[in-house]
């Protein structure tokens, strides 16, 4: 079953790796998904690669009509699927809709708001209901001979294209008002039928100086029913090295540990709004960041003597965005190499 079906994610980093193999997870799972990053073939080239997987069963009408979606058509063009594919002629269009991309550097403020302007109005294609921070550069250089314009690159890249996208997808959540978020497709019919009874609370709150416990007792007291509406879910990919000291990797861990701790804060504030934000803490995992690092000394130190792969690292996204509960879910994801 398609529990993701019909809900609309956004991912940053989609055109390639980690990023590429949570889009294609989500697509498989019936979300309709746009691709985010700078290079507009590497986007195309991710695009066909999710359409091409022979694995995908064309099944429902489209539903998104972003800016995105004319990139999307742009891209069919030149880019069509091997003659192999299972998609053909309507269902090839339908399914099509569903992956698009838009080209965007996450440090940049205005290109997320005017992304997002695309997204205002009603309806169900206006909706974004799961933002995936995957956009990421790395660093292999001790601090001492790390150009400062490298730093500043990895910090705007690592952390503040993350703190913007959870700033303004975040704002767009918001004004998601039915219960089909994603942690609908699992939630009880309890939690859905007391949705629209819930008080505004977070980041809507009027009242910010109200604490946690008070917010709890007077809910009870006023016999407000428990839960809040689910408005959509956030997964940032930090890393491994946010919480392990690795030489040459100072101020990329400092991003990385950066996106820990807006994971947190975001929790509690967004949280109480109904926009679960969730972190996965990947160690080694095998794609073109990692060219070149697949040596014995580093295979020897992880417990289960392997990388790991994208599709791992997907599957561990999904649990994050499928669970209802996972709020502030920290999960490391490293084959153990966090407990050596
Ligand atoms: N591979 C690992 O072992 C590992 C471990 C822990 C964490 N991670 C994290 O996982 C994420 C994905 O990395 P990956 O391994 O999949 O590497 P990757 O294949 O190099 O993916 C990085 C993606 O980020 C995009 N990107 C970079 N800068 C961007 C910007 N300013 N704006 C928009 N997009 C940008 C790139 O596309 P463009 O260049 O076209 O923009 C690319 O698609 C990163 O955040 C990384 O830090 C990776």
């Amino acid at each position: 079953m398609r529990s993701l079906l019909h809900k609309q994610a956004l991912i940053t980093g989609g055109g390639s790796g980690i990023g590429l193999a949570i889009a294609r997870r989500l697509y498989l799972e019936g979300c309709s998904v746009t691709l985010l990053g700078r290079t507009e073939s590497t986007l195309q080239r991710a695009q066909s690669l999710i359409l091409s997987h022979p694995s995908h069963q064309p099944s429902h009408p489209p539903s998104h009509t972003s800016v995105s979606a004319s990139a999307s058509s742009r891209s069919s063009a030149s880019n069509d699927p091997p003659a192999s594919s299972p998609v053909s002629n309507a269902q090839d269009d339908n399914e099509r809709t569903r992956v698009s991309y838009h080209p965007l550097n996450v440090t940049s403020a205005s290109s997320w708001q005017s992304l997002l302007n695309s997204y205002t109005g009603d309806g169900d294609s206006k909706r974004i209901d799961i933002l995936i921070n995957c956009a990421g550069i790395t660093q292999r250089s001790p601090l001492m001979k790390t150009p400062v314009e490298e730093v500043e690159e990895l910090l705007d890249t690592n952390l503040r294209g993350t703190v913007l996208g959870c700033k303004f997808v975040g704002r767009a959540m918001l004004r998601n008002r039915s219960s089909s978020t994603a942690s609908s497709t699992t939630s009880t019919s309890t939690s859905r039928s007391t949705a629209t009874s819930t008080p505004k609370r977070g980041v809507e709150q009027e009242d910010k100086g109200r604490g946690v416990q008070e917010g709890v007792k007077e809910g009870v007291q006023e016999g407000v029913k428990e839960g809040v509406q689910d408005r959509g879910v956030i997964v940032n990919v930090a890393s491994l090295l946010a919480q392990k000291g690795v030489i040459g990797t100072s101020v990329y861990a400092a991003a990385k540990a950066g996106v820990v701790g807006l994971t947190n804060s975001l929790a509690h504030e967004y949280g109480r709004s109904g926009i679960r934000v969730n972190a996965v803490l990947p160690g080694y995992i095998e794609t073109d960041m990692t060219t070149g690092l697949k040596n014995p000394s580093i295979l020897q130190q992880i417990p289960l003597g392997r990388f790991g792969t994208t599709d791992e690292v997907a599957d561990a996204a999904l649990f994050l965005i499928k669970n209802p509960y996972a709020n502030n879910c920290v999960l490391n994801l490293d084959g153990g190499l966090s407990a050596v």
